[in-house]
């Protein structure tokens, strides 16, 4: 299906004053900083605030959004995040978006959120997951816009999905649905740093990194969780951290029926993304990471052992774009009623 382009943004003053009002905390962060870029810039909306921890002295600028956003960060305030914003934007580490999440709600005001602290529906897996989280508050949706638009539409939350369980379900979910998927199910993954957020650690530092690639978080990771919740079946995760600041590559290794078809492969695909504008199917023409650096796009490419019952898929994306900021962004074109692609083309 041909999909029209968006429409120019209308940059009169009545239109500014119908835009809706949105505001970013943790916008000093990888995924908050994206946010700004994308929501200074975005027709629809008019950007109020962009809130740190506060803990460093404060107001901060943002050297690298200067000429894009002339704004100054300002100190974490709930009250005035729920009095001069429609929609609050969170990219705060879990356990800070649990609480600042659940006293929005409170407030009427409607959430996006980047962490996982809304995520697992399940009590006794959100538990152990994301234990700051408590009971999870009415109204909250699983923001993966290409599969739950119609609920995002009406959410009071939404819960962006994690980087990595956005780029594993985009291209498992269609076959899941298909009933083409039969047996064990290996996600290998690999991530740039930035997916860890800016604070240092030994793992990410520089000297560790570079020139290396190491495995993490094996059955132990909460994104395996996430993933076994949406497919519902079980899955081995495996994450590695690779030397490059963003992007994630996920190979995915299947058991297919014997004899299921690239045809078959490639129109469950279509049916499922025939309409949606960030995912990009490349078939046989396997995907890379530099296919979708900056970029909202999420690109999957497949081969097929037809005599074997194999499949092997490779999906890419930009962690900090399709993974987060502008997934978010995507989420809330969906909850607006706008074109999905306004303000990330
Ligand atoms: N990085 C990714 O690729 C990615 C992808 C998908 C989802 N996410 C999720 O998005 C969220 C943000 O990730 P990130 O990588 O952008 O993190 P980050 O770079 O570490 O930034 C965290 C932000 O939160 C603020 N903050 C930290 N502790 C706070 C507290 N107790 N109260 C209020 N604000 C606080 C920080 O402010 P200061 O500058 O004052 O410290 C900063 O603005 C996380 O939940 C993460 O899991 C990240």
């Amino acid at each position: 299906m041909a999909i029209a382009a968006p429409r120019a943004a209308d940059r009169s003053p009545d239109a500014a004053a119908a835009r809706t009002r949105v505001a970013v905390a943790g916008a000093t962060g990888y995924a908050g900083q994206e946010l700004v870029r994308l929501l200074a810039r975005h027709p629809a909306v008019t950007l109020t605030d962009a809130m740190s921890s506060g803990a460093a002295s404060a107001p901060r600028p943002l050297p690298a959004l200067v000429r894009i956003w002339d704004g100054a960060v300002a100190p974490l305030d709930v009250e005035r995040l729920a009095v001069r914003a429609d929609i609050v934007f969170l990219a705060l580490p879990e356990a800070a978006s649990a609480e600042v999440g659940a006293a929005l709600l409170q407030r009427g005001v409607r959430v996006i959120d980047l962490s996982g602290a809304f995520r697992i529906r399940n009590t006794a897996d959100r538990q152990r997951w994301y234990p700051a989280t408590g009971a999870l508050p009415p109204g909250v949706v699983y923001g993966l816009p290409e599969r739950h638009a119609g609920a995002i539409r009406h959410a009071r939350l939404v819960s962006c999905p994690g980087c990595y369980p956005t780029a594993a379900l985009l291209a498992l979910e269609p076959l899941a649905a298909a009933g083409l998927l039969d047996g064990a199910l290996v996600v290998d993954a690999k991530s740039g740093i930035s997916g860890a957020g800016k604070t240092p650690s030994e793992r990410t530092h520089f000297s560790e990194n570079h020139g290396s690639v190491a495995a993490y978080g094996v059955f132990s990771h909460r994104h395996a969780a996430e993933i076994e919740q949406e497919l519902d079946r079980p899955v081995t995760f495996v994450p590695h951290l690779v030397p490059l600041d963003r992007g994630i590559l996920e190979t995915i290794y299947a058991s297919v029926r014997r004899g299921t078809t690239e045809a078959q492969v490639a129109a469950a695909l279509q049916d499922a993304y025939d309409s949606a504008p960030f995912v990009r199917l490349t078939g046989a023409a396997l995907p890379e990471i530099k296919h979708v650096a900056y970029t909202n796009f999420c690109d999957i490419g497949w081969k097929v052992d037809e005599a074997g019952g194999r499949l092997v898929l490779i999906v890419v994306l930009d962690n900090l774009v399709k993974g987060a900021a502008g997934q978010a962004v995507q989420n809330l074109n969906v909850l607006l009623g706008l074109d999905e692609r306004t303000g990330l083309l």
